[in-house]
């Protein structure tokens, strides 16, 4: 019985519509749009900035527009010094992603603003949290290497400084261009797992630190963003290409999830899977690449001929991460430092549309349970 009557209960909330959005739209046919723009159109033609702007600010900016917001970006990557120390104080057993889940709810902390939750105020704070989750991901890899961070250069683009300050030397060209089309094809999805619980605590016009703090930790699950760190697992321990079959099969035949695969919307391949493979095959003149590429085009083609299902977003996002230098412990704060700009477009989106977001349930539990004193108990 549901609190309302008798209810159907959509398991998983599989193809509930919860409210509107016009962010971004994931057709189940295999097309992806950002405010109406096909990804395919922007991928390869804008830098991951442009994507940023466009999510909170409904448009494509113009170069002095965009100009202007690279700046703002590059002078809000400064952390509190309280949230350094502290990243550089959490035990290296941890795992990036919940440094990142911890350091982002402190940055609440240090918004001397905080009350101020006019929608300039709430811009102003999107910008400044898109800044810093990156500067928050390259702290932590670069004390766990016991190496400084650099400051960012403003000769350099936004996601340019964060490869920058990540690994500590300027990217090449080929990088830079590789992480630009990584970023803006994890940017948005719809009411995707994390975003939604983004949109959950904005609903209840919670602030934007607590939305995104709740979208970290939904993210970092391995049916989620998760999977692509598990995907390095899973080609890690296939080892040799020879034994890719034995193991797919292995997987397959036990039941058990291939990660990198399947999709809760897509019906058809993930519109960004072409992109990511297009980035790898391009990176295959890095022996390991090329190595873990060969092994991905034969687990595709086995859980494809299995299952029929596709590899998604988070497939060969693991091998092009690899390939950029990225430990895969810090493949899901990568996919974070794009995603963010999603959660605060649509946590704004729900600070507009002002409703709660509260699903009734359906009790199955027993009634008549009758109460007896602990003492008699
Ligand atoms: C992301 O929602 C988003 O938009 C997410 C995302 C985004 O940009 O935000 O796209 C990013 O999270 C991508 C997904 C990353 N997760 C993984 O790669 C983990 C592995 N994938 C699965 O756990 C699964 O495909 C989900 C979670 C992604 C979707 O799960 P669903 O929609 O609940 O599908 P299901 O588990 O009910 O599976 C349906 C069928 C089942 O077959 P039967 O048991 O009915 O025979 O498909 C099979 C499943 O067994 N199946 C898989 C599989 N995924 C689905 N079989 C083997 N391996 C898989 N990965």
């Amino acid at each position: 019985m549901s609190e309302k009557g008798e209810r159907e209960i959509v398991r998983g909330l599989r193809d509930v519509a919860a409210a509107e959005t016009s962010i971004s739209y994931v057709d189940p046919k295999g097309s992806l749009y950002y405010l109406g723009y096909n990804i395919d159109d922007l991928v390869g033609n804008i830098i991951y900035a442009e994507v940023a702007y466009l999510l909170i600010h409904k448009k494509l900016p113009n170069q002095r527009e965009l100009d202007t917001f690279n700046a703002e970006l590059i002078s809000e990557m400064k952390l509190p010094e309280a949230v350094i120390e502290s990243i550089r104080a959490t035990p290296k057993r941890c795992h990036p992603m919940d440094v990142l889940r911890t350091e982002v709810s402190r940055l609440g902390e240090y918004d001397l603003d905080a009350n101020d939750r006019s929608k300039e105020a709430d811009l102003k704070r999107a910008t400044r949290i898109i800044a810093q989750v990156p500067t928050i991901v390259a702290t932590l890899h670069r004390s766990r290497m016991d190496e400084p961070t650099p400051s960012p250069r403003e000769d350099f683009s936004f996601a340019k400084n964060f490869l920058y300050m990540f690994k500590g030397t300027p990217p090449s060209n080929e990088e830079t261009d590789v992480l630009h089309r990584l970023l803006i094809l994890h940017a948005d999805h719809g009411f995707n797992a994390s975003t939604f619980a983004a949109r959950v605590t904005a609903s209840t016009n919670s602030d934007m630190y607590s939305a995104v703090t709740s979208a970290i930790g939904t993210l970092r699950g391995p049916l989620h963003g998760g999977a692509s760190e598990k995907v390095m697992d899973m080609l890690d321990d296939i080892g040799q290409e020879e034994h890719v079959e034995e193991y797919v099969q292995g997987l397959l035949d036990n039941r058990k999830k291939v990660m990198g695969f399947g999709h809760r919307v897509y019906l058809a391949e993930d519109p960004r899977t072409k992109h990511l493979r297009g980035m790898v095959e391009k990176l295959c003149h890095r022996k390991r690449t090329m190595d873990l590429y060969r092994k991905c085009i034969k687990i595709e083609g086995i859980v494809h001929e299995r299952k029929g299902i596709y590899p998604n977003l988070d497939f060969y996002a693991a091998v092009t991460m690899d390939a950029l230098g990225v430990p895969k412990e810090f493949f899901t704060p990568f996919f974070t430092t794009s995603r963010v700009s999603g959660w605060v477009a649509h946590t704004m989106e729900q600070y507009e549309d002002a409703v709660l977001l509260r699903p009734s349930s359906k009790y199955v539990g027993t009634f008549g349970s009758t109460f007896v004193p602990i003492d008699k108990r």
